[in-house]
């Protein structure tokens, strides 16, 4: 399938894999990007700018196809080393950078410089207007049924997709409550040009997560996130547990006055325990809707050629006798 997107990043099938915290390894892109869609390190993963220079250099060595580093500008005052970050990508001789949180204006400058193409994660028409009229190559449109964090919006694919077809020119992809074929026919159809998925892969053979995190999504159905931090307007759509349901009790009761601390011991440093360790109460994790459409464990390649097999089929048979 041939598609602005795949011409952009020159890979195989429009589908890209989302930064995800602690399960963007060198393992989980590698294994996107040989199966010919395209894989993403989490750049601040990597503790230093250093460690994410040997986790670009380990992703070579497992593939040779393209693949990309998500930086993902937070707020708050103490700034992880971007500069330093933006350096061991442009080193390790990496063309994509996916960017998400706050403008990367300040950053772009430099990625140009280098070659790097740039798509920045929006959840909204105004941020995608914001990140084409900066120079991003493309925009990754993040609707409010996204695992992670969708925003203050709440405005859903359905409508998302074709209002960002109507205003952007760069290419974008849908993002946010996709795992199936037919959800990437109907982004086409809605005016994208690809996908992009986070806890879809994370249920797969390669995703370099404890065992305990894909039995979690197998069993969650579509009614099991919960929307979190929403007080401290950083809403984050989780896979409600124990910790969760504490989150929600403590936002309950506080209202907008619920600090950042009320909360602290569930949302933070919390990711190594959930996934590496499989530890499921341990704290909040994203996870997105379309936890409800996964029922299986394949490999990377399965999922994706999956998907866009199962799309161009949905296209050519199902929705063309609907034209006739
Ligand atoms: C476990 C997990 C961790 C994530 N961590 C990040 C992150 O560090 N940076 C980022 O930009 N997006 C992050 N995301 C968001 C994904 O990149 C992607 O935009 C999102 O998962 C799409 O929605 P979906 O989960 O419904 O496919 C994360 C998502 C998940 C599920």
């Amino acid at each position: 399938m041939k598609t602005r997107i795949t011409e952009l990043f020159e890979i195989e099938h429009p589908v890209i894999q989302g930064g995800m915290h602690f399960v963007g390894f060198a393992e989980m892109a590698a294994a996107v990007s040989n199966a010919g869609g395209l894989g993403i390190i989490t750049g601040l993963t990597q503790r230093t700018p250093e460690d994410l220079a040997k986790e670009i250099a380990r992703c070579r060595e497992m593939t040779d196809k393209p693949f990309g580093v998500n930086l993902t500008f937070l707020p708050g005052f103490a700034a992880p080393d971007y500069p330093g970050y933006i350096k061991a990508i442009i080193e390790g001789g990496v063309k994509i950078v996916e960017t998400a949180g706050r403008s990367p204006e300040a950053y772009l400058p430099a990625m140009k410089e280098a070659g790097i193409k740039v798509i920045h994660k929006c959840t909204s028409v105004r941020h995608s207007l914001k990140a084409e009229r900066i120079g991003c190559d493309a925009v990754s449109v993040d609707g409010f049924e996204c695992g992670g964090h969708p925003g203050e919006d709440d405005i859903p694919n359905m409508i998302l997709l074709p209002r960002a077809a109507e205003e952007l020119k760069v290419p974008f992809v849908a993002s946010g409550g996709i795992g199936t074929a037919s959800q990437l026919a109907a982004a086409l159809a809605l005016g994208a040009d690809g996908i992009n998925m986070g806890t879809r892969f994370i249920a797969t053979k390669e995703a370099p997560v404890h065992q305990n995190v894909k039995d979690a999504l197998i069993a969650a159905s579509e009614l099991d996130t919960r929307l979190v931090m929403r007080p401290l307007r950083n809403t984050e759509r989780v896979l409600n547990n124990a910790a969760v349901e504490k989150i929600v009790a403590i936002e309950k009761e506080k209202g907008d006055a619920t600090t950042i601390e009320d909360i602290a011991e569930y949302v933070g440093g919390v990711y190594p325990k959930i996934m590496s360790e499989g530890t499921m109460d341990a704290g909040a994790w994203s996870c997105g809707m379309v936890a409800g459409l996964i029922h299986d464990i394949p490999t990377c390649k399965e999922l994706v050629e999956g998907i866009v097999h199962g799309a161009e089929d949905i296209i050519r048979n199902r929705l063309a006798k609907f034209a006739s």
